[in-house]
């Protein structure tokens, strides 16, 4: 089983002290809810995020959005060898089912995290497609098996397909981590739990192009795609 976490996601609840500004209320009242049942987005609440502290790494749910679409419906996913968990900016940890069927619509995906943020299952009843709880990325390091943590980032070492391979040689069960926001680096206690730091081009990469890659990496090391 292959493990991929999306860490410190810019996926969070619009915090309490932008709640009363003009942009959160605005976008609230358009979707029918109150304020702190909306998520912060940049899109919108640019104005009011301004001064918030780490904006340029916040409110983008989007990141998260495209990374599990890519993540999701790769032949990894569907031969059942791929567990992926959102580790969020506020220190939430979602468990992603291996089974979700993402929306392909964008407002409807934002809707479901918003029910989330809610009420900790998606759906409310039934088996749950998406659990929301309280975590850092240690305790996901701590509870969800594996054989090496691998964190991707550009100031890694570069990784070529022989590193992928021999991560998953002989039955190995690698945990590699993307960074699910849009600006700096992984906060350092984050990254001390890094067995390895890898990179996968010289330059910055989207989230999703480097979860793309990895599965590709790991695809081909596992012999699923040629
Ligand atoms: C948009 S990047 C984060 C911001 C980026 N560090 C910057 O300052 O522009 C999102 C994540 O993708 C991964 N990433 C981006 N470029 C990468 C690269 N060249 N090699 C490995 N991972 C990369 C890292 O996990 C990173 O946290």
């Amino acid at each position: 089983m292959i493990t991929i976490v999306i860490a410190e996601a810019a996926l969070e609840t619009v915090p309490p002290e932008l709640l009363s500004h003009p942009s959160v209320k605005k976008l609230a009242e358009r979707k029918g809810k109150l304020p702190e049942e909306t998520l912060l987005d940049i899109s919108y609440h640019y104005a009011a995020m301004k001064d918030l502290r780490d904006w340029d790494r916040r409110g983008r749910p989007d990141i998260t959005y495209i990374t599990l679409l890519n993540l999701l419906e790769r032949p990894l996913n569907k031969e059942g060898l791929l567990k992926v968990y959102v580790h969020t900016i506020g220190n939430f940890v979602i468990d992603i089912s291996p089974e979700i069927n993402l929306p392909k619509n964008y407002s409807r995906f934002l809707g479901l995290v918003e029910q989330l943020f809610q009420t900790g299952n998606v759906p409310p009843r039934g088996k749950p497609l998406m659990v929301l709880k309280k975590g850092r990325l240690e305790d996901v390091v701590k509870n969800v098996g594996h054989t090496k943590v691998v964190f991707l980032t550009e100031k890694g070492k570069a990784a070529k397909s022989s590193y992928f391979r021999g991560l998953v040689d002989g039955g190995g069960s690698p945990m590699f981590v993307i960074g699910g926001f849009q600006r700096g680096e992984f906060s350092r206690d984050n990254l001390s739990l890094a067995d390895d730091k890898v990179s996968v081009y010289s330059k910055p990469l989207d989230a999703w192009i480097v979860a793309s890659m990895v599965a590709h990496e790991v695809e081909r090391a596992l012999k699923i795609i040629q």
